[in-house]
């Protein structure tokens, strides 16, 4: 017969051999190996090398990547996400602080599964999950590509990443989650333009990294595939039935946007965007032209809505009747004072002429925060390039003005239901 004191005793030991097969488990779980240093190839194809150039543009790598225009890729772009800011590494091929000593096996690792040489785990700031559908044959041309960049030092900056996301491995569960390795479904019944420009926007340019929105935990939510999501702050609008756009896209003028950032009636690419369109501009025009076609496949199913988009003409005064009168007054008096000057006339060949704010998405986007931040920060066009500039009013208008003139554009520009959480996002947004 057994005393109960053993028993006990074997319980204890039971649970604590149990835990650590648990402990072990998640350790295997969780851990990568390192791969062995290894210098790259001297020489590269230089037909494969120019593949690699254009298909790193589509990507947008240099978007993320290089934060100082003199020295390309370099990293040390801060990315804020909810769990923290991470930034951007190294990616040209110095040895000791790029990945100068990736053979090709640990890049293609970094990019179809989010793990560094040394075994570390990427955050998804990084969008392997979508490069993880990369052709082989597109994987070698950009290994080809960043290893012929000029190597530059730059050591990895410390990321600042709010308790517990700092610590690598949880991402595990991320990518058991949302990483996704299985091949792309093919619609074979579509041409071809259109199955190049759903393998670039789904793998390449992850248009739905932003145009998605995301989970509590900052996974895509595919269930609302382009419904629009956000990136930086901004608000990226759904680019699907759902788009808010005040005039419908043709093919065409989508074209026009995503090569140059501007097209016919429609609002500037600012903030994020204004990067994408950059990068786009420098890719293939033919790669463009099929994800124009692709995404205009979405766009078009937005009903066509009477906006008061189609209207010329200034911005009118409030109505005596408005039960929020004070408040659309002093929006009012201050689109009159700050924006009428540029906005009133329309879009004009000349600079200080910019489209009636009637058309501009951000009006009609379902929350206000890309239009708080084009009033605040302006827009500036794209480093070394010459463009319409739009100065911010940060110290020119206080939050009362920015809510005031926000409430008023939304009611007598989109002519829309109120935002109902303006007041908040401007002092969040500060
Ligand atoms: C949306 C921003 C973004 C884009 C676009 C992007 N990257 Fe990155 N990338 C990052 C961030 C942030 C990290 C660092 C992640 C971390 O530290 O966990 C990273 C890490 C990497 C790494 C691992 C490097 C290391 O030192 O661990 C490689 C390789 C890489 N990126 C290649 C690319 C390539 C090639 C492209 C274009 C096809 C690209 N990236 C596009 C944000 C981006
Ligand atoms: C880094 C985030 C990001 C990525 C990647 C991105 N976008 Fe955007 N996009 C935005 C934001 C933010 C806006 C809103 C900009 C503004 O208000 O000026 C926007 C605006 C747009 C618009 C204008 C919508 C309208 O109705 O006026 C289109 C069209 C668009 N994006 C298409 C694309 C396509 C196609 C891709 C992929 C090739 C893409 N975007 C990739 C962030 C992004
Ligand atoms: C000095 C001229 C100028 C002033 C003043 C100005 N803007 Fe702009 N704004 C521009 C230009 C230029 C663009 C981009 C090019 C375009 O749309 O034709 C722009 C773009 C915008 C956009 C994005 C949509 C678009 O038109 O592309 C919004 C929204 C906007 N401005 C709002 C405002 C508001 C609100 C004010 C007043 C607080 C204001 N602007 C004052 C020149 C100006």
């Amino acid at each position: 017969m057994e005393r109960p004191g053993r028993a006990r005793r074997n319980r204890w030991w039971l649970a604590l051999a149990g835990l650590a097969l648990l402990a072990l488990a998640a350790f295997f779980f969780m851990w990568r190996p390192a791969l062995p240093v290894q210098a790259a190839p001297a020489r590269f194809d230089g037909a494969l090398v120019a593949r690699g150039a254009n298909l790193s543009k589509l990507g947008m790598c240099a978007a993320c990547h290089t934060a100082d225009p003199g020295r390309p890729f370099a990293g040390g772009l801060a990315l804020d996400t909810p769990f923290g800011a991470v930034y951007s590494t190294n990616i040209t091929p110095h040895a000791a602080t790029g990945i100068g000593a990736w053979s090709f096996d640990a890049f293609e690792r970094a990019m179809r599964q989010g793990v560094a040489r040394d075994g570390r785990l990427l955050y998804p700031a990084f969008p392997y999950n979508h490069y993880t559908r990369l052709a082989p044959e597109d994987m070698r041309a950009l290994y080809a590509y960043f290893m012929t960049r000029p190597a530059l030092a730059a050591p990895a900056r410390e990321n600042r990443m709010h308790f517990p996301f700092g610590w690598r491995p949880l991402l595990a569960f991320w990518n058991l989650l949302y990483l996704d390795e299985s091949p792309r479904q093919i619609d074979a019944r579509q041409p071809a333009e259109w199955q190049r420009g759903a393998y670039l926007v789904d793998v390449l340019a992850h248009c739905s990294a932003c145009h998605t929105p995301r989970t509590l935990l900052g996974g895509p939510d595919l269930r609302r595939r382009f419904d629009g999501g956000e990136a930086g702050g901004w608000y990226a609008p759904a680019l699907n039935a759902k788009s808010p756009s005040p005039l419908p896209w043709t093919r065409d003028h989508l074209l026009d946007y995503l090569r140059t950032g501007i097209a016919p009636g429609h609002a500037v690419a600012a903030g994020p965007m204004q990067d994408v369109a950059v990068q786009l501009g420098q890719a293939d025009p033919a790669d463009v032209a099929a994800i124009a076609t692709y995404i205009h496949g979405y766009l078009k199913q937005a009903p066509v809505r009477a906006t008061p988009a189609q209207r010329d003409g200034p911005l009118p005064p409030p109505s005596d009747g408005d039960p929020d009168l004070a408040r659309m007054q002093l929006g009012y008096e201050t689109y009159a004072m700050a924006c009428a000057s540029c906005h009133d006339a329309g879009r004009g060949p000349g600079s200080g002429t910019a489209l009636q704010l009637q058309k501009a998405v951000a009006l009609y986007d379902p929350d206000p925060r890309s239009l708080i931040r084009i009033v605040r920060e302006g827009i500036a066009p794209p480093d070394g390039e010459p463009g319409r500039w739009m100065p911010g009013f940060a110290t020119l208008l206080g939050d009362a003005q920015v809510t005031a003139l926000a409430a008023y554009l939304r009611r007598y520009g989109a002519q829309a239901e109120p935002w109902p959480d303006l007041d908040e996002t401007v002092k969040k947004t500060r």
